[in-house]
């Protein structure tokens, strides 16, 4: 029942890293930062007809892999799943879930697989994009919103992002009390700021912010650009980005530069990118080019190979095979990535790779690639272009995967004419429970198809 304090006991991890616990009649409890086989008071927040989802009262048995969090926001803001755990745990309950997951999902056994973690797992993220509003106080607030929930955690730091946020945020709404500019208000849909988005090029160092409004023109609108540049001339470009329409998409369609280039540079592993407000970048630099190099060697590419590389965003993964290939074609939905991926063509002398946009259910495979690279989003492969690789028999599929369930059920599809030859994970969201995952795949015996 609602608000009744239960003994539980916690047996496992449920695949968003929350405490699966059970009390004495093994009736189940989701309990968020309850480790396993630690045992808590915990007060039931929700009741439901098979499990309840509770809160710790008291812990009464302690994991020895039990850490003190860093973050002092930990437990409210529900970005992070693991702050409280020792990071080695992590990354072996991560793996043992993907596992777990593929075998499920997909039916698919793997050998082996392996985890590359980050020597220091914090600091990471060169992305941020934080909701401005007011609290219950009618206090101006910026911060990350509370678990499954529209109401603003306030936040003074937080340990997954970069250093460079924190004092651009505060300054952002010190400006805004002192120039008297309104947050956004979702319930009323009006006032001004609704969300700013920070990136960091982790080589570059430089830093773009997106100030995401409600309207076009308002009071002090260039004063405040002029402002925060005078407090943090390391920013190198602002954008303004409009987003007129009461949705809870964070970016709209137009944008104005009003500081800057409107756009960073980064480099990975020696090839250098244009990096625009809207297009995809993956969050953790050096996570991400362990992730790219595992990808590349594993496809164990030649100068004959002719590759495409779908789900292409900038043109990362093409751009930096290049070099080992004939030839690259990329793909991409979001038309400012493909304009940022042909311009970082041009940035780095490379000649034999070329991007278009499209959606990749509207690519016509009219020949069998020798690799094709898939990184799509969460929501996994689009079914009609799970059917046009499987018809055109490329050699060699790459896949890339943020959500390995996603990945699972494709692979179970996939697996019928490919045999899995490798599956590995690469850690590159730690403390929370997300992770990356590479799966190498060869063309069965075409014959036989
Ligand atoms: C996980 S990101 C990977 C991007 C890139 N490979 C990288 O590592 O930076 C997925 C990309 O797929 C793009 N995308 C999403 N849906 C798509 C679709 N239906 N067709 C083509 N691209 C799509 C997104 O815009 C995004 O750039």
């Amino acid at each position: 029942m609602k608000n009744e304090i239960v003994k539980v006991k916690c047996v496992d991890f449920t695949f968003d890293g929350q405490g699966l616990a059970k009390d004495e009649n093994k009736r189940t409890y989701f309990v968020p930062s309850l480790l396993i086989e630690e045992e808590a008071e915990i007060e039931v927040l929700y009741h439901k007809k098979d499990y309840d989802i509770g809160k710790i009262k008291k812990l009464t048995k302690l994991s020895p892999y039990r850490i003190n969090p860093r973050c002092p926001c930990a437990t409210a803001c529900g970005g992070c799943s693991f702050q409280n755990l020792l990071y080695e745990k992590e990354l072996e309950y991560k793996r043992k879930v993907a596992i777990k997951i593929l075998k499920t999902i997909g039916r698919i056994d793997i050998k082996n697989p392996s985890i590359i973690g980050m020597e220091d797992p914090y600091y990471y993220r060169n992305k941020i994009q934080v909701p401005f509003g007011y609290d219950k106080q009618k206090r101006l607030v910026y911060g990350f919103y509370r678990f499954k929930s529209h109401e603003i955690v306030p936040i003074s730091e937080c340990v997954i992002e970069s250093k460079e946020h924190v004092s651009i945020l505060k300054d952002i709404k010190d400006l805004m009390l002192s120039m008297k500019i309104s947050a956004y208000d979702e319930d009323k849909d009006s006032g001004i700021l609704r969300h700013v988005l920070i990136r960091v090029g982790k080589d570059s160092k430089e830093i773009m912010v997106v100030l995401v409004v409600k309207e076009k023109s308002f009071k002090n609108k260039g004063v405040f650009v002029k402002e925060l540049i005078k407090l943090h001339p390391e920013i190198t470009t602002i954008i303004y980005n409009y987003n007129l329409r009461k949705t809870n998409v964070i970016l709209g369609e137009k944008e104005e530069v009003a500081y800057g280039k409107g756009y960073i540079f980064d480099t990975l592993l020696g090839v250098k990118f244009k990096i625009s407000s809207k297009s995809f970048y993956q969050i953790n630099h050096d996570q991400c080019e362990k992730l790219y190099s595992l990808a590349i060697s594993k496809a164990n590419l030649n100068k004959e190979y002719e590759i495409l590389d779908a789900y292409c965003g900038i043109g990362t993964i093409g751009l930096i095979a290049s070099k080992y290939v004939k030839s690259v074609l990329g793909v991409e939905i979001v038309e400012e990535a493909i304009i940022d991926a042909n311009e970082n063509v041009k940035i780095n002398n490379i000649n034999n790779a070329k991007f278009i946009v499209s959606d990749a259910k509207d690519v016509i495979l009219k020949k069998a690639y020798d690799c094709v690279f898939v990184d799509p989003p969460r929501k996994g492969l689009d079914p009609k272009f799970l059917k046009g690789i499987l018809n055109s028999h490329p050699k060699k599929i790459v896949y890339i995967s943020c959500d390995v369930g996603t990945l699972a059920r494709d692979l179970s599809i996939l697996k019928k004419n490919y045999d899995i030859e490798s599956i590995d994970f690469v850690d590159m969201f730690p403390r929370t429970y997300h992770i990356e995952t590479v799966a190498l795949l060869h063309l069965k015996n075409t014959k036989n198809l």
